[in-house]
């Protein structure tokens, strides 16, 4: 019977078929992580609200709309991460890695929860690979961090991406740009949403991101932040775009970024896609001087970023970027009968000790059924094995893409096919460096 209860809306399965490729995406985005010096971090799915309300903050659209909070049976309430960077400052603090010799560079890969309407691109569960660098003040950190982010997307061989960055200030900057912001949205007052009426007194700079399409068009005339910066943050903005410039990174300077979570301070990026459609922000980033404060500790600045995987693999199918197959099956080992079996399931062990991937009938097929289904799953290899075999202590190996067979040992199976399949990796690769 059909299974009548559906997964959730905003959240996706990956299926057999297609999980190989988040594995190869993950593997690659850790193994630059790795090569830049981050190492990862794992933290709780769910936290207390309030470390999200606190550092995201609570007049964001993530605090105020999106959040799945719930009270648990002891009476907290606790929220499913909405994002990595509030999480991993959290335990930064609580463990004293602060004690450690900075800077100290984690990152993460993680679901994340937001309850936002769906639609290609915006789920409510996705996942995120994100990166914190915290301890450091210099711009030369910000270009690092930048360049990190570039990397990844160099590495997966994506070309379609365009940087923006900004600088949002600091809170001294901020005072007057918010006086500034207050003006001129107070002429609008009555046409903003309601979230944003609220808004214009508390935070004004969140009118700047809010997803209504009015309050969006009358925030275009809105004063820009780079016109309200003091010297120290443009001076950090000059040195990061003259560090980007170094490393031979294209950016665009865009001064209406102000990103959608409250703790950003000075430095803001963005990594967009005009192929994905509306949804087009694949990496999002900043710097946070004051959150870890905010956190109860001393000053520490920091600064990261989070690419969004579901947006990363959207933009590679549009790009048509291949990725490896999948490692399939290595040797199918068939049984025809029953002893026959007992000696493919021994030697099926041994193979997959050689860390080489085997199957046996597990079905009970006949040996014509074996063979299709060794056909099916892209077996490389297979053997049959039955009386005679047995007796004889020798079977034939087939190669299932050309047909060729040759002789092998039964007894020695496991390491003369590692030989095999050793000799057949070198071949490729050589073939490879003569192309
Ligand atoms: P964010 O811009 O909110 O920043 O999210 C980062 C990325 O997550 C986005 O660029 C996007 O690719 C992906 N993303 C966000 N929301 C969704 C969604 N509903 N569905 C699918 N993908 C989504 C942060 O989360 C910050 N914590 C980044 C950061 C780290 N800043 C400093 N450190």
């Amino acid at each position: 019977m059909a299974i009548s209860v559906k997964s959730i809306k905003g959240t996706q399965d990956v299926l057999p078929s297609e999980s190989h490729k988040n594995r190869f995406i993950e593997q690659t985005v850790m193994s630059v992580a790795e090569n830049f010096g981050f190492k990862e971090i794992r933290t709780p799915v769910f936290e207390h609200t309030e470390l999200f309300q606190r550092s995201v903050g609570d007049t964001t659209d993530v605090v105020e709309k999106e959040m799945y909070t719930f009270l648990d049976k002891g009476g907290r309430s606790l929220t499913l991460r909405p994002e990595g960077t509030a999480g991993a400052a959290r335990a930064f603090l609580e463990h004293g890695l602060f004690n450690d010799a900075m800077p100290q560079k984690v990152c993460y890969l993680t679901s994340c929860y937001r309850y936002e309407k769906p639609q290609a691109g915006r789920l409510r569960e996705f996942h995120q690979f994100g990166a914190e660098c915290f301890g450091t003040q210099s711009p030369a950190a910000d270009a690092e961090v930048i360049s990190f982010a570039n990397e990844i997307f160099a590495a997966l061989e994506i070309t379609d991406l365009k940087l923006y960055v900004n600088s949002i200030g600091c809170p001294e900057c901020r005072k007057n740009y918010h006086k500034a912001l207050k003006d001129y949205f107070k002429q609008y007052e009555d046409q903003l949403c309601e979230t944003c009426q609220k808004r214009l007194e508390r935070n004004p700079m969140r009118i700047l991101d809010c997803k209504s399409p009015q309050d969006s068009k009358i925030a275009e005339g809105a004063p820009v932040v780079l016109d309200f910066l003091c010297e120290e943050c443009s001076d950090h903005f000059e040195k990061v775009k003259e560090y980007l410039t170094l490393l031979n990174i294209d950016f665009t300077v865009d001064p209406k970024i102000v990103r959608g979570l409250d703790y950003y301070t000075k430095t803001v990026f963005e990594f967009v896609s005009t192929s994905i459609g509306a949804q087009g922000t694949v990496c999002g980033g900043g710097r946070y001087d004051g959150l870890l404060e905010e956190l109860g500790s001393q000053h520490i600045p920091a600064l990261g970023f989070a690419i969004g995987l579901e947006r990363l693999m959207l933009l590679m199918q549009a790009q048509n970027i291949e990725l490896p197959a999948e490692n399939g099956c290595d040797v199918y080992i068939a049984a025809m009968d029953e002893e026959a079996l007992k000696e493919a399931m021994q030697i099926a062990l041994d193979v997959r000790g050689q860390c080489l991937s085997a199957q046996t009938d597990i079905v009970g097929r006949s040996l014509k059924a074996q063979m299709k289904y060794a056909d099916k799953i892209g077996a490389k290899y297979s053997i049959v094995l039955g009386t005679n075999e047995i007796e004889s202590g020798k079977a034939e190996l087939k190669n299932m893409q050309t047909g060729e067979k040759m002789l092998i040992s039964i007894d020695d199976f496991a390491e003369d096919f590692q030989q095999i399949i050793l000799q057949d990796e070198m071949k490729h690769l050589e073939e490879m460096i003569g192309e």
